[in-house]
């Protein structure tokens, strides 16, 4: 797998740091952030007005180890953040291919890419719901493009979470509340209409996303307020799948 590529957002990861500390407590005024958004590195979020209209909805079905989902989180849909996250509403769904089984009254799971890949799965379903939704999509990013994931768990977890001990994670992960959030998103992932072919299975506002969609441009398309400024940019991307 190529995750060679993928390296040079790791920079533009750990500058986001700033801004997203800043995002916890008040918005603007702090000097740093200040400091950061005069290098045009990433300025804190327009607050969005109830008046607005409501953000488009992307959720992503995917599996932790498939290199297609891999390459479509760090190099789709966290862009595609970065340049309109104040558009749009993200919902990351591990679980993607995997089977489920009711064992003597216990839920069980076959992953495709094998035990590592359930357990990482679970690992992403705690984090997604133990920390802040913002701080949870960054480190799964984070996660996501590094070749030892478990292992980058901690340092991850470091920039987005500090105070989060990986400990917690790994024990949510491997116990009781890792299986059953493992198994609602099985039924998630189960109810979807029509079925997921392969993952990364990519759904906006209700509709899977086509092949030859590209998101950037179909969020934009898709928004029915005043259009952020980088939607007048197109941008192509190509795509790789993991059949079941
Ligand atoms: C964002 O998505 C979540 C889950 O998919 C949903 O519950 C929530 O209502 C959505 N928020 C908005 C503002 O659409
Ligand atoms: C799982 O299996 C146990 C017994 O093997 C059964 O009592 C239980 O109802 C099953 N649960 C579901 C949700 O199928
Ligand atoms: C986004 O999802 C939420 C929850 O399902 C729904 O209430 C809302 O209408 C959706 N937004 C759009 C733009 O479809």
């Amino acid at each position: 797998m190529a995750l060679a590529p993928l390296l040079p957002f790791l920079s533009l990861l750990l500058l986001l740091e700033v801004p997203v500390a800043a995002r916890a407590s008040s918005l603007g005024a702090l000097p740093e952030v200040a400091a950061a958004c005069k290098a045009g590195i990433l300025c804190p979020p327009v607050p969005i007005k109830n008046s607005d209209p409501p953000p488009v909805n992307v959720s992503l079905y995917y599996e932790s180890l498939c290199g297609g989902c891999r390459g479509f989180l760090v190099r789709d849909l966290f862009p595609t953040w970065l340049m309109v996250f104040e558009i749009l509403n993200v919902t990351l769904v591990p679980y993607g291919n995997t089977q489920e089984q009711n064992v003597s009254g216990k839920w069980e799971f076959i992953c495709q890419h094998g035990e590592q890949e359930c357990l990482l799965n679970k690992v992403e379903a705690c984090l997604l719901d133990k920390l802040e939704k913002t701080a949870a999509f960054l480190t799964i990013v984070c996660m996501e493009e590094m070749e030892d994931m478990e292992k980058v768990l901690k340092p991850c977890l470091q920039i987005y979470a500090p105070e989060v001990s990986p400990d917690t994670i790994m024990e949510c992960a491997m116990g009781d509340r890792g299986t059953q959030l493992m198994h609602i998103n099985a039924q998630l992932t189960d109810a979807l209409q029509p079925p997921h072919q392969y993952v990364p299975w990519v759904v906006v506002n209700g509709k899977p996303m086509g092949e030859h969609d590209q998101l950037l441009s179909l969020v934009c398309q898709l928004y029915q307020g005043k259009k952020p400024d980088v939607c007048q940019i197109g941008v192509r991307s190509q795509r790789e799948v993991c059949f079941q």
